[in-house]
């Protein structure tokens, strides 16, 4: 099959853009605002360096060594008596489950950087009126963004890793991180900063629960993009020889900071006009537009740049979500490009308009299951049971099944002994101890 190649700091852009994504600039400062802040903060840097690390290099190098789709390059890895390895690979399909939701909310932040043009909202509850009659009445204009969503992505998948994801990703990345080191440089001169520093960085230990640690090690997960194949994918696209090592460390860390300065920023914001932190979800759609009303002009800049920011991270994830799973069209069924992105995009596009209908006054009935309207049940079901379950079995795989020579002539290398036997101590024990506690206690907890 052809494989086109990733450039060294095309590869690197094109992990890390799916990895910085709504899971760092949407989601991580509303969970550290409703989980307290600090504790909620360093459970998680502990489960990115612990866990997270070491199943990103675990999922890339299924990927460099498979080269081939997230179902054949198991296939082709696991030893002859143990081909069924193979059904692993289906976790690529997690990514079109993760899009019906994932493009619904990038269409959102569409609308709010049409809508800004014309202003902040003066107060909370104009704000709030805002989001709520965009998520509640306002089915087609949802539809129209959410629709012009999986257009772009679409696009973008169809012209290929090197025409449409690297070029991309090379554009976008480095204009994401100008943006959000932008508004920082801005935050620092605001005495909001000093808060907002505390707030994320002194633990309030009495804030930490059981329910909070195990939001924070399945929000590591989604994060750096585990679990699903979409680094596997892209690493099936490494340049030859490539550092995976240093790859992982890279993206990992570029993942991190900017999930922390994303924090930083809008705390900042909140806390100069004193605002709340636990606000949920609505965090970056309703509170932060009003504060910024406080900067006059300036404010309707800095909202802008906001949601640019969180546009672009938006699409260069969204991306890697379709890409895994066009890949396995066109790997194992002989499609076309064309054709794979059609039916891919097709599939996501109606099942969305049925999340984004849960949440609406007229459908929400119609599109719930019991009390649950579809949209939290497509979240809840990947965020806390298939991409910890995929991570489980990536995990298990190199550490179990793939020959232990082999793994340790692709990494020994690049880690030296010792970091190796740490690396794989971490692969075969703690990352697997730790997701099945999670997906254990997660089973009966109900979320957002
Ligand atoms: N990492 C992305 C985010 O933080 O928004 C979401 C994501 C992308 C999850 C790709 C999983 C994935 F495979």
């Amino acid at each position: 099959m052809k494989i086109q190649r990733f450039s060294r700091i095309g590869f690197i852009m094109a992990a890390a853009g799916s990895a910085v994504g709504l899971g760092n600039i949407w989601k991580f400062p509303y969970m550290t605002g409703e989980y307290g802040g600090g504790a909620f903060v360093l459970v998680y840097l502990i489960t990115i360096a612990f866990i997270g690390f070491s199943v990103m290099v675990a999922e890339m190098l299924i990927g460099a060594l498979g080269r081939l789709d997230t179902v054949s390059s198991f296939e082709e890895l696991a030893p002859p008596d143990k081909k069924q390895w193979k059904y692993a690979g289906f976790m690529g399909f997690n990514g079109i489950i993760i899009m019906t939701f994932y493009s619904v909310v990038i269409g959102w932040i569409f609308y709010y950087l049409f809508r800004l043009l014309n202003g902040l909202p003066s107060t909370t509850d104009k704000a709030k009126d805002i989001f709520n009659t965009l998520v509640g009445n306002e089915p087609g204009i949802q539809i129209f963004w959410h629709t012009v969503a999986v257009l772009i992505v679409g696009y973008i998948v169809y012209k290929g890793i090197k025409g449409g994801i690297e070029k991309i990703n090379l554009i976008l990345m480095p204009s994401l991180m100008a943006i959000l080191f932008g508004l920082l440089f801005y935050a620092f001169t605001l005495d909001g900063f000093e808060k907002a520093f505390e707030f994320m960085f002194a633990p309030k230990w009495e804030k930490l629960n059981s329910e909070a640690i195990v939001r924070a090690v399945g929000h590591s997960f989604f994060t750096l993009s585990l679990g699903m194949g979409a680094i596997l994918t892209y690493a099936a696209s490494l340049p030859k020889n490539a550092n995976i090592t240093q790859t992982a460390l890279i993206v990992t860390f570029m993942d991190t900071l900017i999930a922390l300065v994303a924090g930083l920023v809008i705390f900042s914001f909140l806390f100069q006009f004193g605002a709340e932190p636990g606000q949920g979800p609505g965090l970056v759609f309703i509170s932060l537009p009003t504060i910024l009303k406080n900067f006059g002009t300036l404010g309707i800049f800095f909202a802008l740049m906001f949601f640019l920011a969180l546009a672009f991270a938006g699409i260069t994830s969204a991306i890697s979500l379709v890409e895994p799973v066009v890949q396995y069209l066109i790997d194992r069924f002989d499609y076309t490009r064309t054709k794979a992105v059609v039916v891919t995009s097709f599939i996501y596009w109606i099942v969305g308009i049925g999340a984004l209908l849960s949440y609406t006054k007229e459908w929400g009935e119609m599109f719930s299951i019991g009390k649950k309207p579809l949209f939290d049940i497509l979240e809840y079901t990947t965020d806390s049971i298939l991409l910890p379950l995929g991570g489980l079995l990536i995990a298990i795989f190199v550490g179990y099944i793939l020959h232990k020579d082999r793994v340790r002539a692709a990494l020994e290398h690049e880690m030296g002994d010792r970091v190796f036997h740490i690396w794989r101590f971490s692969i075969r024990y703690i990352a697997p101890v730790a997701l099945i506690f999670m997906m254990l206690n997660l089973m009966g907890i109900i979320k957002i």
